[in-house]
């Protein structure tokens, strides 16, 4: 009975074995799985034979197959999958593919398919299914590429990205009829002769990014969905004046040379409008007449076509009802035209970062019902003017790097939602709670911050702040806050108290604080302060007051500690988890402390390898000295200094006395020895 269950189940491991292999099979070099073969980087210079013959997918990329003749496939009659990527085929055969009715990707990127490109073209002429063709990398010329897929009409997605076309025109791409993707990217295109794509009826996805586009005019493309012209070189951007309604909704045109706002189609569903790192300004104010009109130039043959268009005011007739994000990031702007946000009425996020805006508004016909995120940081701001009465979805507001001395003072309290706000490098004061005093606050424009419930973030680096007012952050629960650079802040608790509970980050940073200032000022009940950053500051000893503190995070770089207090050390252990303490000169003698802040195994000293040691002589990396123990300490450097200055001294003492007893034992020696032999003398 025994034996008989025995080998029952030892049939059925057999049994389960056997299924198993049918699923995972090793065929030559490749493995196939489920008629999949995975036949990559196994250096094949041909195609492998005897792979099951309804594989459906093979994949060869990364061999040094050089040709696929007009049998190398024929077999594999059931494949829909290929990919020949990374190889170096130069020749594939005019009836390589007369057997792979049923192909539907074919990827030759990265070969040198430009060198026998006429027999690769009448080669996809047998591929009746094929939807999917990749030969980006592969050298090719407008003419090559003309050549071989002209009429693929079965073609969903093109790659030819990463090949030599400088000029493209209406023949190019002639008869892909149901082209829905087509990629272009970084060739050497220059020239787009009109009407090269309004016949790809189906093309949505266009990428035209790293290029040499000097503009686009009388751009009509209304059925395209998403266009990247990302890195080229254009300078005007301007949509067919049209009733007719464009499906464009992602355009890219950041890292070019606009110089104005681009002329948008009149009716279109953008959602993202992508212009950073252009030239863009608006120009309206530098002309008292406000006609700003531009003359366009357009050469077609012998045919010289000159058009006025008024660009100002096309722009302020902006019409982009489900516009979400706009980028001007990186750009020339001095302001925005009036109204100009009028007419973009679903924005969630203005970026205007590192523009040249002196004052930036909002009315209230600005509506901006959606807007969460504005970014005017690193402008020339000195002056915000927000007519409005409530920003609803506002939740981040980024002014760090301007000019200003005040804002409004109600400014951020109309912002319901508000949880991170970044007013660093102004010079911007904060108000008391209540506005108490109003001559004095609001008389320098002073930020009210309290009793904002939704604020979490406040970053008040570089504000020039002398101290901050009792109740400045009464009732605004805040989780983080940078108060660095501020050289000079007196700390009071008051500032402090109001977030106590809340506070998990704390920053300051560069302040000219010492420890007793510190001590003074962190003399609250911190329940969750998770991090807390000293670093750039005077301090000389780690005060018993971040005792108290169930840290997280440490940052003491840059201070004039020469020892760290091991109770102090002891009890923030409890809970800290990283310690960063480079930049100081530790005193190489009292080391004790490190000895034992290495033994936690809890902590990370993410700058170790930095943190230094001062042994009176140099700075040296604390770990070589701990190791060393005593050996190179002050006491031991001392006695070795003296030694070497008295070596030379030693050394002439020792030469004389030398000299002196050799010439005395040269005398001595005879009488000695005949002293010691003078009894065998008289023999
Ligand atoms: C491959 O097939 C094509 C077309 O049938 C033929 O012209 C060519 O000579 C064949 N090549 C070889 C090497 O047999
Ligand atoms: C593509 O098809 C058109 C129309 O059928 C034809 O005139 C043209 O010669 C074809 N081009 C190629 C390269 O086969
Ligand atoms: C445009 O193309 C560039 C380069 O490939 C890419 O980095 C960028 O994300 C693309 N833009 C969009 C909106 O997809
Ligand atoms: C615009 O008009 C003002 C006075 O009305 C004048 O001082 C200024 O020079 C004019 N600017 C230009 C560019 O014409
Ligand atoms: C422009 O070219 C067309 C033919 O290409 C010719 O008939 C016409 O005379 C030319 N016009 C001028 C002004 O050269
Ligand atoms: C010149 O441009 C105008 C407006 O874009 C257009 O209506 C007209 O047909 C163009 N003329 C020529 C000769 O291209
Ligand atoms: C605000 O912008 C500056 C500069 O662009 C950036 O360094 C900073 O991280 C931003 N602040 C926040 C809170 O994102
Ligand atoms: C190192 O110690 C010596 C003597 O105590 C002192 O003169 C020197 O300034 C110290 N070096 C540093 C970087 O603190």
């Amino acid at each position: 009975m025994e034996l008989r269950i025995w080998s029952m189940s030892l049939t059925l491991t057999a049994l389960l074995m056997l299924a198993g292999a049918s699923l995972v099979r090793s065929l030559g070099n490749c493995t196939v799985v489920d008629m999949v073969a995975f036949c990559k980087e196994r250096r094949f210079n041909h195609v492998p034979e005897g792979l099951p013959l309804k594989t459906k997918e093979l994949l060869l990329n990364g061999n040094g197959i050089k040709a696929i003749h007009n049998n190398s496939l024929s077999a594999y009659r059931h494949l829909h999958t290929l990919d020949l990527s990374g190889n170096q085929l130069e020749l594939i055969e005019p009836a390589a593919f007369s057997h792979n009715k049923n192909l539907q990707n074919l990827n030759l990127m990265n070969n040198r398919i430009d060198i026998n490109y006429t027999k690769t073209r009448l080669a996809l002429r047998n591929l009746s299914a094929l939807t999917s063709l990749d030969l980006s990398g592969n050298r090719l010329s407008e003419v090559a590429v003309s050549d071989i897929v002209q009429n693929l009409t079965t073609l969903e997605y093109l790659s030819l990205a990463r090949n030599f076309i400088m000029r493209l025109e209406p023949s190019t791409l002639e008869g892909l009829a149901q082209l829905r993707e087509l990629n272009l990217e970084s060739n050497y295109i220059y020239e787009i002769e009109s009407g090269t794509f309004e016949d790809l009826k189906s093309l949505t996805r266009l990428n035209l990014a790293h290029n040499h586009i000097p503009c686009i005019v009388d751009f009509s493309l209304y059925q395209v969905k998403t266009l990247n012209i990302t890195h080229n070189v254009v300078e005007l951007f301007l949509a067919r004046e049209s009733e007719t309604e464009f499906q464009l909704e992602t355009l890219d045109l950041s890292n070019n040379k606009l110089l104005f706002f681009p002329l948008l189609p009149k009716h279109n569903k953008l959602k993202l409008l992508l212009l950073a790192d252009n030239e863009m300004n608006f120009y309206n104010d530098l002309a008292n007449d406000s006609s700003s009109e531009v003359q366009f130039v357009q050469i077609v043959g012998n045919v010289t076509n000159v058009t006025s268009i008024n660009l100002w005011d096309e722009v302020i007739s902006l019409n982009l009802p489900e516009l979400q994000l706009l980028d001007m990031s990186r750009n020339s702007v001095r302001y925005l035209p009036p109204g100009f946000l009028r007419g973009i009425t679903s924005l969630s996020a203005l970026l205007l970062d590192q523009n040249c805006l002196r004052t930036f508004s909002l009315t209230e016909q600005d509506s901006l019902l959606f807007l969460q995120a504005i970014d005017l940081s690193h402008n020339q701001l000195s002056q915000l003017n927000f007519n409005i009465s409530r920003l609803w979805n506002l939740n981040y507001f980024n002014l760090s790097f301007n000019n200003l001395e005040s804002v409004p003072s109600d400014l951020f309290t109309k912002m319901p939602w508000i949880t991170t706000l970044d007013l660093s490098h102004n010079r911007v004061s904060v108000c008391d709670y209540p506005l108490g005093n109003r001559r004095r606050t609001l008389g320098r424009g002073c930020a009210a911050l309290a009793q904002i419930k939704s604020l979490r973030q406040l970053y008040l680096s570089d504000c020039d702040l002398a101290t901050l007012p009792a109740n400045a952050f009464v009732g605004s629960p805040l989780t983080h806050l940078d108060l660095s650079s501020n050289a000079g802040i007196r700390l009071e608790v008051s500032m402090f108290r109001a977030v106590a509970k809340s506070l998990q980050s704390l920053s300051l940073r560069n302040n000219g604080l010492d420890s007793d200032q510190i001590g003074s000022g962190l003399q609250v009940t911190f329940s969750d302060l998770k991090t807390l950053d000293l670093s750039e500051n005077s301090i000389t000893s780690l005060h018993p007051i971040l005792k108290t503190l169930p840290l997280r995070s440490l940052d003491l770089r840059k201070n004039r500690l020469s020892v760290l207090q091991q109770d102090v050390l002891q009890s923030l252990l409890q809970s800290l988890q990283t310690l960063y303490l480079s930049g100081n000169a530790f005193d190489c003698c009292q080391l004790k402390w490190w000895t034992f802040l290495i033994k936690a195994e809890s902590l990370t000293i993410p700058d170790r390898s930095l943190v230094t040691c001062n042994t009176s002589f140099k700075l040296e990396h604390i770990d070589r000295i701990s190791q060393s123990t005593k050996a190179n300490c002050k006491f031991d450097n001392t006695v070795l200094k003296y030694f070497l200055l008295l070596l030379p001294t030693i050394l002439c003492i020792l030469t004389v006395c030398m000299m002196v007893l050799l010439s005395l034992s040269s005398k001595l020696l005879p009488k000695y020895v005949k002293a010691k032999c003078g009894s065998g003398a008289e023999y």
